[in-house]
């Protein structure tokens, strides 16, 4: 198996004080390995991702293979070993969607902000995701940008719509 490499991503400035944080779930939960979900999901939330720096940390306090972690985390698709951006954009790709411009909107969202399906911007203000349905198929294509959902969006509207944030 390959051994992760850690990525070469800015650690916050609360780096150390987020471990400590991490260090007292692994505590709680006594370090069993059968608590390794429920230690990732609590680390995801004190860290807000789960890069290679943190998975280490978790094996090492767990006596696991840094492997063993890594294995766990890409398996499940709800942990990110990237940072998120300040907002998420949510851009539908279910069927009502694609056939209504679902991929002309996504392309201009990529065109626009200079990033890929599943990255962040540069500036991290804006992390770009597929969904495949977000309940307003009536009104098709729509995104939703955090928690605001943006029904029959055409590529034009785009700029006064990401301005907002
Ligand atoms: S298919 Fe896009 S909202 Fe349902």
């Amino acid at each position: 198996m390959n051994q992760p490499k850690p990525a070469p991503h800015k650690l916050p400035d609360d780096h150390v004080q987020l471990l400590e944080q991490i260090d007292a779930v692994v505590a709680k939960y006594e370090a069993k390995p059968s608590n390794l979900i429920m230690i990732l999901h609590a680390a995801q939330g004190i860290y807000g991702y789960l890069p290679y720096v943190v998975q280490k940390f978790i094996a090492d306090k767990m006596h696991l293979s840094v492997s063993e972690v890594s294995g766990v985390v890409t398996f499940y698709s709800f942990f990110s070993t990237k940072p998120k951006g300040k907002h998420t954009i949510l851009v539908c790709m279910g069927t009502a969607c694609y056939v209504r411009g679902g991929k002309k909107l996504l392309d201009g969202i990529q065109k626009h902000l200079h990033v890929d399906v599943d990255e962040t911007t540069e500036d991290g203000k804006f992390t770009l995701n597929k969904a495949r349905c977000i309940g307003a198929c009536g009104l098709a294509p729509a995104m939703m940008i955090d928690d605001t959902v943006y029904k029959a969006v055409n590529p034009n509207k785009l700029e006064s719509i990401l301005s907002k944030y």
